[in-house]
């Protein structure tokens, strides 16, 4: 029997269409704030659907602050709950209002950039791109002159495949492999194809934040799981995916952004036989691994997948060339096949010339040089940036290697005056709140050490500190 009204298309639920029915009533005006809705019986009358199912639509709605409960009386609109949270949650809306919270930060021009997690352009060898330019043109001279294919460059992917074989133990063929635009292209791919509106994913908490906004935009129920230097809590884990069944958990486990924290061997291990027993996608972004300052970080849990439950991201934005973007996602060919469907509809395959440079230059001798001095320099530049904190009570953990210190302020900082005298000082930073899935988190901030020269670096941070301390002195008086 067709139920009155009820006639979503994305719901799969009966309590999910009941809620929709509700979200448009209140959308269209039917019903206006403050104003009481029908209640759980008369709805569940007039909808022929159990109580017990308009209970659960009102409980989500109520959850979601579209509607709040006055005691025993019932049901209210929310005033403002469209805008207020239609952004966060809601599908519909959010479309309208999407937002990268990061990319803002960015947009701002700063001499003391301590938001960019990039490397210093200087620590590049720029001297010799032009060499490797010619060799390309030289070698394939119609290369302008074609699109790439939408999975990638052949001859690419089959060298990525022996890198990735014999450096991670990967044992891919190049149809397993697609490259991308970065790894920011293969988030919003997968996003796009796995994640339908209302699916539970799971994201660490912090995490990269441009994910947050991806995967809010596809309208995702996004649940947190803690990362800590120990890991996670696989318990907690365990705990979401059987009781939430999750569509996927997106992590960076090796050198995370924006912590440094690097998730243990047998945690991994342990999260892909979780991923297998509750069919959760494990989506493994892997920017920062060659970045270590001490030992190699343990591999990757996409070698510990044997069952196709892992996605593995790999950008080399980070340090080999951004101005490159080029990034690859190996998976297995059931995934690869919707992935090429999507990648099909946003570009005609990733620049060719630029995956010609690429192959060239990050296979070369001068590569796994520049590879060894850039950790050196690196490690440097972390060195003086907590020499200059060391003055400060501030909290954070030393990463073992990547861009960032993630720190926390004194909780009495006034976190947006900060960034704004901070933007008028000619300063940058990352307010943690916007890697918090939960929106929290005030108090922490990601400072990047990679992008600027040590003199700027220490010069930078005594220009922060001295923010921070006249900010929190006024805010303590
Ligand atoms: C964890 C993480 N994922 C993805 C990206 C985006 O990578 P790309 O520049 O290759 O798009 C970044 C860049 O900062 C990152 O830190």
């Amino acid at each position: 029997m067709k139920r009155e009204g009820l006639s979503s298309v994305h719901a799969d639920k009966l309590f999910e269409q009941v809620y929709d029915y509700v979200l448009d009533g209140i959308r269209r005006k039917d019903w206006k704030e403050h104003e009481k809705l029908p209640s759980v019986r008369a709805l569940a009358l007039k909808l022929d659907v159990h109580r017990l199912t308009v209970f659960k639509a009102y409980q989500l709605l109520k959850q979601k602050g579209y509607v709040y409960v006055k005691d025993k009386s019932g049901y209210f609109v929310q005033p403002g709950g469209m805008l207020a949270t239609a952004s966060l949650h809601d599908p519909i809306v959010s479309a309208y209002v999407q937002r990268s919270h990061l990319s803002e930060i960015h947009q701002v021009q700063a001499t003391y950039q301590f938001s960019k997690a990039l490397i210093d352009p200087n620590l590049l060898p720029n001297l010799y791109f032009s060499e490797y330019v010619k060799k390309v043109f030289d070698l394939y001279p119609k290369v302008l002159g074609t699109y790439s294919t939408t999975q990638g460059d052949e001859e690419l992917r089959e060298a990525l495949c022996r890198y990735y074989t014999e450096r991670f133990r990967f044992y891919l063929t190049p149809q397993e492999l697609m490259v991308t635009s970065g790894s920011q292209e293969a988030i919003d791919l997968i996003a796009r194809v796995l994640v339908k509106p209302r699916d539970v994913v799971l994201l660490e908490r912090p995490t990269y934040s441009p994910a947050i906004d991806v995967f809010l935009r596809q309208g995702a129920n996004i649940l947190a799981v803690e990362i800590t230097q120990h890991g996670y809590d696989l318990e907690q884990v365990e705990q979401l995916m059987r009781t939430h069944k999750p569509r996927l958990f997106y992590l960076n486990p090796t050198f995370h952004n924006p912590t440094g924290f690097t998730v243990p061997l047998a945690q991994r291990k342990r999260l892909v036989e979780l991923a297998e027993m509750y069919q959760c996608l494990l989506i493994e972004d892997d920017p920062c691994r060659d970045l270590y300052f001490g030992k190699e970080p343990p591999l990757p849990m996409f070698a510990y997948d044997t069952s196709g439950y892992v996605i593995y991201l790999r950008s080399f934005s980070k340090y080999v060339a951004p101005g490159l973007g080029i990034g690859t996602i190996a998976c297995r060919p059931s995934l690869m096949a919707y992935l090429l469907s999507a990648k099909a509809l946003s570009d005609s395959g990733t620049p060719l010339l630029n995956q010609k440079i690429f192959l060239h230059y990050f296979f070369s001798e001068r590569m796994q040089q520049h590879l060894l001095k850039l950790r050196t320099a690196l490690a440097v530049r972390k060195d003086i940036m907590e020499e200059e904190l060391a003055a400060t009570d501030w909290e954070w953990s030393s990463p073992t290697g990547g861009f960032n210190l993630w720190i926390r302020l004194p909780d009495s900082t006034p976190m947006e005056k900060l960034l704004g005298q901070c933007i008028e000082q000619s300063i940058t930073f990352v307010p943690g709140i916007i890697c918090d899935p939960q929106r929290e988190l005030a108090s922490w901030i990601r400072l990047s050490f990679s992008y600027l020269n040590e003199q700027q670096l220490r010069e930078g941070i005594r220009r922060f500190v001295s923010e921070v301390r006249s900010l929190t002195a006024q805010a303590e008086e």
